[in-house]
């Protein structure tokens, strides 16, 4: 008996009811993904998201920040990269740039902002209101003549770092905005080294410029009304050319200025960096470095410690002085205007030496005696600021007289001279060989 289970392939079967696809026509094919579109108002999806998303990234301008490409770099433009320097309170979306447009419903985020020279005098009182006013800052500086006092009641807010780095080194930061001030001010100082005072003012300059071009950041520099030299025109005007010596003791502060001045011109020009110039004149206030041979300090520190106030020459050269806040506000109204400058910031109110003496003794001690010197060599026989151009293009011009502010400066001046021992007997101790009247 056979099995059952006898194979039957070979017996053919008639097939009936067989699956034949229909062959795709070409033009089902492209017309798919539209009508996938037009299905469920996915189309209507689609553009709704479109026109939000370029909504949003037009309220919202990108930085304009160039990416570092090193192909650009000259030989000196070599650069070191300072990792500590993160974008912890900075703006968010890139960098919000001054006069950028901020999205409904979010707030206006502080700008990232260096200062160079942030530890010294002018240096750390704009660090304050800049922070005061929300903005983070960096403070670039080698110390030369900052201290760390000055801005160490920053220290531990997220918003503030220093950076302890010479100028005249490059170096890479993300900011919006530079405030250009690292430079000896006072003759003591940038005599010291001539050949490092001209260096910090032009290759430190041209580095801070550099970085301004890479980083599409805002540049002001801090110039000086040393670039008119011993003016022949009074009082002095942006458009002065100046009258300088150019191969004397002081030049390598006047011409490396007047050098720092035409640089930022020529990268403003020629680079399209977005640059400020401001000239300013002598300035006094507290943390003034207390034996710079600066005039109002000299005159301040000698009354304080009842010594002769030394006046240089007949003491009829004429200097206006002006108040650090004044200064301030002027310097943070150039960086956020239009205009590029050069603008004069100080005080027009003109004094002799004897008369800024005077003041000193009615505020300190009627009784300082006054004391004669010989005149140091190229210096300047008056100095009076013509503001119109910031009073009209800044709406700016100084608020603080000398008799109220000098009782500012007399206060921090006691205090650093009797306060702190230590200070105040190595202090008494610098004798100061050369004085000038100028900053
Ligand atoms: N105070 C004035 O009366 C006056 C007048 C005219 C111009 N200025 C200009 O304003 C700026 C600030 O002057 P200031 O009175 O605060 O002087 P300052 O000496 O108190 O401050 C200068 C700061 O720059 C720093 N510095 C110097 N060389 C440096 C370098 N190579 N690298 C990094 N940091 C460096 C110093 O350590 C200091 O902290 C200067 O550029 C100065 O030329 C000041």
């Amino acid at each position: 008996m056979g099995s059952e289970l006898t194979y039957r392939g070979h017996e053919s079967q008639p097939v009936t009811d067989s699956y034949s696809p229909k062959p795709i026509k070409p033009w089902f094919l492209v017309t798919r993904p539209i009508r996938y579109l037009l299905r469920e108002q996915r189309l209507v999806f689609v553009l709704v998201g479109i026109a939000i998303a370029s909504l949003f990234f037009t309220a919202i301008p990108s930085s304009s920040h160039a990416p570092y490409d090193p192909s650009q770099m000259s030989g000196t433009d070599t650069f070191s990269y300072v990792p500590a320097v993160s974008h912890v309170g900075s703006s968010g979306f890139g960098s919000v740039r001054s006069g950028g447009k901020v999205p409904l419903g979010l707030k206006r985020k502080g700008l990232r902002i260096v200062v160079t020279g942030g530890a010294g005098f002018v240096g750390s009182h704009l660090v304050d209101r800049l922070i005061a006013r929300g903005d983070s800052v960096i403070v670039v500086d080698n110390f030369f003549t900052g201290r760390k006092e000055n801005v160490m009641h920053h220290f531990g807010n997220p918003n503030f770092e220093l950076i302890r780095h010479d100028v005249v080194e490059p170096l890479l930061l993300e900011v919006d905005q530079i405030y250009h001030l690292a430079c000896p001010a006072s003759p003591v100082h940038y005599k010291f080294n001539p050949v490092k005072t001209i260096k910090t003012n032009v290759v430190g300059t041209l580095n801070m410029l550099g970085l301004a071009k890479r980083v599409g950041a805002r540049f002001l520099l801090t110039s000086t009304s040393e670039v008119y030299g011993d003016p022949l025109q009074h009082p002095q005007k942006e458009t002065y050319w100046g009258n300088v010596n150019p191969i004397g003791v002081r030049s390598c502060y006047d011409e490396g200025k007047r050098t720092a001045e035409t640089l930022t011109m020529d990268y403003h020009r020629g680079a399209e960096v977005e640059v400020r110039i401001a000239r300013i004149f002598n300035t006094y206030g507290p943390r003034m470095c207390i034996d710079d041979g600066r005039v109002v300090s000299n005159f301040v520190a000698q009354a304080l410690r009842k010594e002769p106030l030394t006046v240089y020459g007949d003491g009829k050269q004429t200097r206006s002085f002006q108040y650090v806040s004044d200064l301030v506000e002027g310097l943070m109204r150039l960086m956020e205007g239009e205009h590029v400058g050069p603008f004069n910031l100080g005080n027009p109110g003109e004094f002799t030496m004897l008369e800024l003496a005077e003041v000193v003794q009615e505020t300190i001690d009627p009784n300082a005696k006054i004391e004669f010197k010989s005149n140091t060599e190229d210096d300047p026989h008056k100095r009076k600021p013509d503001i119109s151009k910031a009073k009209e293009l800044l709406g700016w011009e100084p608020k603080v007289s000398l008799r109220k502010g000098l009782p500012l400066m007399v206060k921090d001046f006691r205090q650093r001279i009797f306060g702190d021992h230590k200070e105040g007997s190595a202090s008494t101790t610098t004798t100061t060989t050369t004085s000038s009247t100028s900053s």
